[in-house]
């Protein structure tokens, strides 16, 4: 099977990323990281990315206003530049317009770090621990227009101990982000997982050109 060729969108340090290059790394893979783009010039998992000879991207969200389908039409530029089958979210912190999310419907995945439907949104671990809950964890997901909404891939929980803040809470789920972010995107890549919940066909059509 062809490997699917995959895009990482980041803002920061890209930790996720990087546990999506190593998986990548290995021949059997279903995908390849072809691409990392960044929203912001400064995201540490940029020089990361250009070490591994990586090819990477800045769409500087601040160079078009209040414009984000302007944005999201420079980004959508790059994607076909590389000819990208799959897009990654990983730590990007940029809303995505209707426009672009139905665009690559069943092709855009994120990683979340909370059991979704629980904790949308941000600040994920200290609403955990100011909730009680005993079980939190990571979910990765397709995206659709609303925020953390879609399908689940695949989630792993743990057990929130008495001694967890939200730092330590962050670094163990963080450990669970890193596995299972090349799990599900190998899924997704394999067609054993698709945004309608079971497998597809193998698909080599890409979004059509605007
Ligand atoms: C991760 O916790 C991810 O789940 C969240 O933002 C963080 C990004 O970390 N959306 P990194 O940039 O992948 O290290």
């Amino acid at each position: 099977m062809q490997r699917k060729r995959v895009a990482v969108l980041i803002s920061g340090r890209g930790s996720n990323m990087m546990a999506l290059i190593a998986a990548a790394k290995k021949p059997s893979y279903p995908a390849e990281i072809a691409l990392v783009v960044s929203n912001r010039p400064d995201a540490g998992g940029l020089r990361f990315a250009r070490s591994e000879h990586i090819a990477t991207a800045v769409v500087d969200h601040t160079a078009f206003g209040k414009d984000r389908e302007a944005f999201e039409r420079a980004l959508q530029a790059e994607l076909d530049k590389h000819r990208i089958d799959l897009v990654c979210l990983a730590g990007f912190m940029r809303l995505l317009t209707p426009w672009f999310v139905k665009r690559w419907e069943g092709r855009l995945i994120n990683i979340h770090p909370a059991l979704l439907p629980a904790f949308k949104g941000l600040d994920t671990h200290a609403r955990a621990l100011a909730a009680g809950v005993t079980h939190h964890g990571a979910t990765v997901h397709f995206v659709v227009t609303e925020m953390d909404a879609g399908p689940i891939i695949l989630q792993e929980e743990l057990e929130v101990r008495k001694s967890d803040d939200a730092h330590s809470l962050a670094a163990r789920v963080l450990e669970i982000e890193h596995r299972i972010y090349p799990t599900a995107l190998a899924r997704v890549a394999r067609g054993e997982r698709t945004i309608a919940g079971g497998p597809s066909h193998d698909r080599n059509d890409r979004p059509p050109k605007s």
